[in-house]
């Protein structure tokens, strides 16, 4: 399996290096792990996109450490995007800005916007920090999987997905486990009013305090590919709020029992834990060669319906 490499700040700062010379990151976020490179590179994009098999069209969220690196990247930034940022800003939550002439074709999938976000997680952000004072500016990071696959929440779990793409030159970053657990929120900031184009840990409740949000749900213009119906799926297959048979996995929040003969792969207690363990048990479904796992939802929105979002796409 490719070595995963235990974070330090010499770690880091080589890795910063690394980025720098066009190789490829594998780093931990508070998320998700994210397969990074320098964003202004034309190849090493390519070579990531080729690594996660994700079609070119598709774009990519541009991490940054600091509020003031936006106008870099984007232009014509709504107020209640700023606001947003002041309150979500490092979190789990993208906004999709338009661009300015330096977010490239090769980042926007063609379009004339550019997502972009500071995670919050230490390794991270150091990471990134540390990436832009060597003179770079952002690092384009989708999550750290083979396309349609499910997101990576360890340093081990990225090494099985997508280390045997790597080189030498490349690194995975090994800062623990994903704290949240499911991706960050999108936001697309391109209108009058924010939209979101996909659930996670920074809620339409929390974002509705800052601003007000349209709920036209029309996503048909800009492409997300987390919005494509099968997704974050793993090999076998997932099937949603019904009762668990002898043979097949389970997950389902610890106060729903295990039926005999069924294989228990996680029992959250809260929803924070059910999001944060989500990946990792569908993973383990795979590691132990389950034809079918049962997700037994949890209800009520924010986190939870991020978690519902997840497994109906897991099941489609
Ligand atoms: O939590 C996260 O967002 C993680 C961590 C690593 O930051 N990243 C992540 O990236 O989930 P990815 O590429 O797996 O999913 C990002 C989604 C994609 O579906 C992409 O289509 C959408 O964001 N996206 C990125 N830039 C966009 C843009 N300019 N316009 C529309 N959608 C965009
Ligand atoms: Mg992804």
């Amino acid at each position: 399996m490719y070595p995963v490499s235990k974070c330090s700040l010499e770690l880091i700062d080589k890795a910063a290096s690394s980025l720098l010379s066009g190789a490829i990151v594998a780093f931990p976020t508070e998320t998700v792990y994210g397969l990074g490179v320098d964003a202004e590179n034309k190849d090493a994009v390519a070579r990531m996109y080729s690594i996660k098999g994700r079609p070119s069209d598709h774009p990519v969220i541009v991490h940054i450490s600091n509020i003031n690196d936006v106008e870099y990247w984007a232009k014509e930034v709504p107020q209640y995007a700023i606001e947003l940022m002041r309150k979500f800003w490092p979190g789990a939550m993208t906004l999709i800005l338009p661009r300015s002439e330096k977010a490239k074709d090769f980042l926007t999938g063609g379009q004339e916007f550019v997502g972009l976000r500071i995670p919050s997680n230490t390794v991270a952000l150091n990471l990134i920090s540390s990436f832009i004072k060597k003179g770079g500016h952002g690092v384009a990071a989708p999550s750290a999987n083979r396309f349609g696959s499910i997101s990576p929440t360890s340093a081990n779990d990225v090494a099985l997905e997508l280390g045997e793409f790597l080189s030498e030159e490349d690194l995975i970053i090994d800062g623990g486990d994903s704290e949240i657990g499911v991706e960050s929120t999108i936001i697309d900031c391109s209108r009058a009013l924010p939209r979101i184009l996909r659930l996670g840990a920074v809620t339409e409740a929390m974002i509705r305090e800052v601003s007000r949000i349209d709920l036209d749900n029309d996503l048909n213009e800009i492409r997300v590919s987390g919005s494509l119906t099968r997704h974050y799926s793993p090999k076998a297959k997932v099937v949603v709020d019904r009762d668990a048979k002898p043979g097949e996995g389970l997950i389902a929040l610890a106060e729903i029992p295990t039926p005999e003969g069924v294989i228990r792969l996680a029992e959250p207690k809260t929803v924070t834990e059910y999001a944060r363990f989500l990946y990792s048990a569908l993973r383990e479904g795979d590691t132990k060669g389950l034809s079918t796992i049962v997700a037994v939802t949890p209800q009520g929105d924010g986190l939870a319906a991020a978690i519902r979002d997840r497994i109906s796409r897991a099941s489609a």
